[in-house]
């Protein structure tokens, strides 16, 4: 039996930014932000709402949708790069609100592919039967770290947190195959300094030579072939990356997540957000293969190709 996805959970901030109210804050345009990115209006946390809010959210829904009761999980690993401080972790944090006693807890530093990177550390320890259920978030609050003054940057981010439960899924179904991988060279090319610094150009061409090549690699691992695959969830960074990759699988349009006009490049919560979305407006359904597949700074990637189900 192969580790799988149990349950799914989001959390969105309720306040919305729009490219029209950033048009008002600094030289650009809805049609720019729109056309150059496919964005057109982003979630924003307010003081209230720091990260471990947004990830015991998301981890409560993951947690109820899989009907476990938390004692049960064994490990709970958050991806971000914007916890609410370096330490205690997210992980510890939520680990205590949710009251899952028996859990180890850490955080996982793999910016925008850490949700990637979280699910296939889940994986190991699913597989070598070590725990029985382990939780994987990803959160970010990137608002905290955003440049207003840089309209480079502070058109593209959004907050929100997306959560999953993995643990051995029916045969035939569950995790196929994956593949991480890091490039430290390309670092320079997105970091924070007080607040993120990128070289959009540089991470658009690695995102989408390396997104399009992730995906089929996952895709030739699971012994599948493009056709095989009935839904892709690319991370929600940049729409014209995402079609990028899309037309690397050949996939119609409407086979491809698409949350990026709502909110934003949510960083590692992009992938599960999008998922939820999915799942519950009927896109994925069970027996689908889908693949996921998401890059960042660092540089990393990491994709999975799954069949979905219990
Ligand atoms: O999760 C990973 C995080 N990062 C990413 O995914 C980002 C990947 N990169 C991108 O998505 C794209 O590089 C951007 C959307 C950020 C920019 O698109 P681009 O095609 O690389 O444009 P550019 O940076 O070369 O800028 C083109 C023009 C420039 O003006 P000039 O020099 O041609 O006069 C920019 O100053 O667009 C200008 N520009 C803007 N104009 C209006 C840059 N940002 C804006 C803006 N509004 N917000």
């Amino acid at each position: 039996m192969n580790a799988g996805i149990l349950g799914i959970g989001r959390c969105l901030p309720e306040t919305k930014l729009t490219n029209f109210e950033l048009e008002q804050r600094m030289d650009t345009s809805d049609e720019w932000i729109r056309t150059m990115t496919g964005i057109e209006e982003r979630r924003i946390a307010g003081d209230e709402q720091d990260t471990s809010h947004m990830a015991r959210e998301a981890a409560q829904k993951a947690i109820d949708d899989a009907g476990i009761d938390p004692t049960e999980i064994g490990l709970i690993l958050v991806a971000t790069v914007t916890g609410d401080q370096p330490f205690p972790s997210m992980s510890c944090v939520i680990q205590q609100e949710i009251g899952a006693v028996n859990a180890a807890a850490m955080d996982l530093s793999a910016a925008c592919a850490g949700f990637m990177y979280g699910v296939v550390t889940a994986k190991q320890f699913i597989d070598s039967d070590v725990y029985k259920y382990v939780l994987v978030v990803g959160v970010e609050k990137l608002s905290k770290i955003t440049n207003w003054e840089d309209r480079n940057t502070a058109v593209l981010f959004g907050d929100g947190a997306g959560a999953v439960v993995i643990g051995k899924v029916s045969e035939g179904r569950g995790i196929l195959s994956f593949e991480l991988g890091a490039d430290g060279s390309g670092g320079k090319h997105l970091y924070q300094d007080d607040y993120l610094v990128m070289n959009g150009r540089e991470v658009f061409k690695f995102a989408v030579r390396q997104m399009g090549e992730s995906a089929v690699n996952v895709i030739e691992k699971a012994g599948l072939d493009k056709e095989d695959v009935d839904f892709l969830i690319p991370h929600q960074a940049n729409i014209r990356i995402m079609e990028a990759s899309r037309q690397r699988l050949e996939l119609p349009v409407e086979k491809m997540s698409k949350t990026i006009h709502k909110y934003g490049n949510t960083s590692a919560a992009s992938i599960p957000i999008s998922l939820v979305e999915d799942v519950e407006e009927g896109r994925i359904k069970d027996d689908d293969v889908i693949v996921m597949v998401g890059f960042g700074g660092g540089l990393t990637w990491g994709a999975i190709a799954m069949r979905w189900g219990k």
